[in-house]
């Protein structure tokens, strides 16, 4: 029997994250191999209750794996979260004859696609941010090409860092999570890592002493990476100096982390997951999130992904403290 001609719509949601447009193409041209039509919805949820749609084949995704950003544009809607805004977006679906959206985005994405699944628009998201903060999966779009700029920018302060005999402070993002830190800590040998997560009333003190002592065996340079979830870098920078001594400067490198052409593993990776998203729209699944966990490309109900905890790998963890004495 022939396979049902679906409309699939695709949006993406929240923070942009390079790699996205690579699961925007996945998206777009799985779901024509598969027979189906492609709507492209604009600045995510806000597009869905604005009716901001397009229509994507195959060549409206052509030339742009390579491009940060989102085509699609992004949002953070707020007229989502009441269930004015939740019926709205379901009734556009279905007046567009929408059957299933992937949803391209982080945590706050998951939660705005299980709400459409429980309007009776069929979902599956796609993790979708540089913070890595999502706990049923080992890989975020965006993750790795964030990383790779900030460890770049961490080396370049290291060289400045070490003519002048100073400390920097390196500030990088994360929201309330600490894994961009810590691996942006261990990549560039930095001296001290500063993670929401382990962030406690003595944290300061420790970090003096041991720049302190590190400036007392003859080290020139001294790094310290702080994930922004912590608190202001430029009092950390002033802490620190004024507890040892040391001139100390904090540099904030923001949304440069955002941007960029997206490294292999996150054109790869993003196209193996968006792919997979239609591959269950396609099967007739509804309130999913496709994953990669434990070596595999994997999917679970969102509700079970939003119950799994992540926590700072404790290996890495480890590792950055043992690495940096
Ligand atoms: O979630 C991605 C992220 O870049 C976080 O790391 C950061 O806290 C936040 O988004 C910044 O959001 P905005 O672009 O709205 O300032």
């Amino acid at each position: 029997m022939a396979r049902k001609q679906q409309t699939i719509g695709v949006l993406t949601s929240g923070g942009d994250a390079p790699g996205m447009n690579a699961a925007i193409r996945a998206v777009v041209r799985t779901a024509v191999d598969l027979g189906h039509k492609v709507k492209g919805i604009r600045r995510g949820f806000t597009g869905l209750i604005e009716e901001d749609f397009i229509d994507m084949d195959a060549m409206s995704v052509s030339d742009i794996i390579s491009r940060g950003g989102t085509i699609l544009y992004t949002s953070r809607s707020k007229e989502f979260m009441t269930p004015e805004g939740q019926a709205k977006a379901a009734d556009n679906c279905r007046k567009h004859g929408i059957d299933g959206v992937v949803v391209i985005g982080g945590d706050g994405s998951f939660r705005g696609a299980e709400k459409l699944a429980e309007q009776g628009i069929r979902t599956v998201a796609v993790p979708g941010t540089i913070d890595l903060d999502i706990a049923c999966t080992e890989y975020t779009i965006g993750f790795d090409t964030a990383i790779n700029t900030a460890m770049e920018a961490a080396d370049k302060l290291r060289d400045t860092s070490g003519s002048h005999e100073r400390c920097n402070v390196i500030e990088v993002m994360g929201r309330t999570a600490g894994h961009l830190a810590l691996w942006c800590a261990i990549a560039n040998g930095s001296e001290y890592v500063l993670l929401p997560e382990k962030f406690n009333d003595d944290e300061m003190d420790k970090l003096v002493a041991k720049v302190k002592s590190k400036h007392d065996i003859g080290k020139k340079h001294h790094i310290v990476v702080n994930a922004e979830g912590v608190g202001d870098s430029f009092e950390i920078a002033k802490y620190i100096q004024e507890h040892t001594g040391i001139e100390t400067r904090a540099t904030v490198i923001g949304h440069i982390q955002r941007g960029g052409s997206p490294t292999c593993r996150d054109r790869v990776y993003a196209s193996a997951l968006a792919s997979r998203a239609v591959d269950l729209l396609d099967q007739g699944q509804t309130c999913r999130v496709v994953a990669f966990r434990h070596g595999h490309f994997t999917d679970y109900s969102i509700a079970e992904a939003m119950s799994m905890q992540k926590t700072i790998d404790p290996v890495l963890d480890k590792l950055i403290h043992k690495l940096s004495r």
